[in-house]
């Protein structure tokens, strides 16, 4: 089946990429490159073996659209495409309404006019704000989102299940990713954010790397056992396995119309303490740290039940957080190189 991936050679697209490859699927990548590096293309090349297929561009461009859905036999989208820093969204909500809204709208609208019927979305835990209970499940109340970002993942939910509702023939799954870390074993591909990292692990990394000062532990003062925030790490090869069994799942309902939501994380929690010793146990390295108030719109805690995942993706975790944080590190010495 030929797939389009938005967003392909992101951080997690790229490992999606890598996955569909695997089991044997034929992934088109479309990418602005706004938010990665081209270079990816050439280490998707040599982590498959294969020429990558893949188109430049924007996906809020109808016509490219057009092109690319008449060039090829496209049968599965995989959404990645969007703008997704926390701290961005608050300081330009307008791009990130516009961008990701209408990407996805649009996307939407000529999968209908191209009968293109399989749709991941990629979501975000993000949606359960500040649980009032734990482990999350995909039943947990949606809370009002904290962020622009947040939010854009809760409209296009909507808009997604409204679609599949009309009853056009969509067929769409909404992947709720927990916090995606690590890198492919190859350590060609993997997180690189522009500018200073907002997520935990890259900053994390560049700081042991030298490229940083101390990493700042955002607050120790939250009601948890080490008083840092708990989150959910689930390593980026075992989240990028779970778009393509999402695919499946999606490919082989009956239903004209069917739309579902999915947890994807590991179903454990930790805390960023406990984060940065598992790291220094993983790679043999101390990690210099200050400790700092809270971040602005941060949450205590939130873990998935993955249960959901497994028994209809037929989807698990492997991977441990030290595996994750061992990789996370050996992708941050290959590029400081
Ligand atoms: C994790 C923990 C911080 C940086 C966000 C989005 C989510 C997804 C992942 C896009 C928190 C602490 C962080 C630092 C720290 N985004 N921290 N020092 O905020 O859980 O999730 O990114 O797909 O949708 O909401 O991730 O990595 O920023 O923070 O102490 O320098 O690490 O306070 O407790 P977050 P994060």
């Amino acid at each position: 089946m030929e797939v389009l991936i938005t967003g392909g050679a992101g951080f997690i697209g790229s490992h999606t990429y890598v996955n569909l490859i695997e089991n044997g699927y034929k992934p088109i990548i479309l990418d602005n490159f706004s938010n990665s590096n081209k270079d990816v293309i050439n280490h998707l090349q040599t982590i498959t073996g294969q020429e990558v297929k893949f188109y430049t561009g924007d996906v809020k461009d109808a016509n490219l659209l057009n092109q690319l859905f008449s060039e090829n036999k496209i049968e599965g989208v995989i959404h990645f495409a969007a703008d997704k820093a926390v701290g961005e969204s608050v300081a330009n909500p307008l791009k990130y309404y516009e961008n990701n809204l209408y990407s996805t709208i649009l996307l939407l609208k000529k999968m209908e006019e191209f009968g293109i019927k399989n749709f991941v979305f990629s979501s975000s835990c993000t949606v359960y704000g500040e649980p009032k209970e734990l482990p999350v499940t995909e039943n947990s109340p949606i809370q009002q989102a904290v962020s622009p970002y947040g939010n854009t993942k809760q409209i296009c939910e909507e808009i997604i299940a409204d679609t599949v509702k009309s009853n056009k023939g969509l067929k769409a799954i909404a992947l709720r990713y927990f916090n995606p870390i690590g890198a492919h074993s190859s350590g060609l591909i993997g997180e690189l954010p522009l500018g200073v990292p907002a997520n935990l692990i890259p900053f994390l990394t560049q700081s042991v790397a030298g490229l940083r000062g101390p990493l700042q532990v955002f607050g120790t003062d939250y009601p948890t056992p080490d008083g840092s925030a708990i989150r959910d790490y689930i390593h980026v090869v075992d989240l990028a396995a779970a778009h393509t069994k999402a695919l499946e799942y999606a490919a082989k309902q009956t239903e004209n119309s069917f739309y579902d939501v999915f947890n994807i994380g590991t179903g454990k929690g930790s805390s960023v303490l406990e984060v940065i010793l598992a790291f220094e146990k993983a790679n043999n390295i101390k990690v210099k740290y200050e400790i700092k108030p809270r971040r602005e719109g941060d949450i205590t805690a939130v873990y998935a039940d993955t249960s959901k995942s497994e028994k209809n993706l037929n989807w698990k975790a492997n991977k441990s957080l030290e595996e994750a944080l061992k990789d996370a590190w050996t992708w941050q010495k290959n590029i400081t190189k």
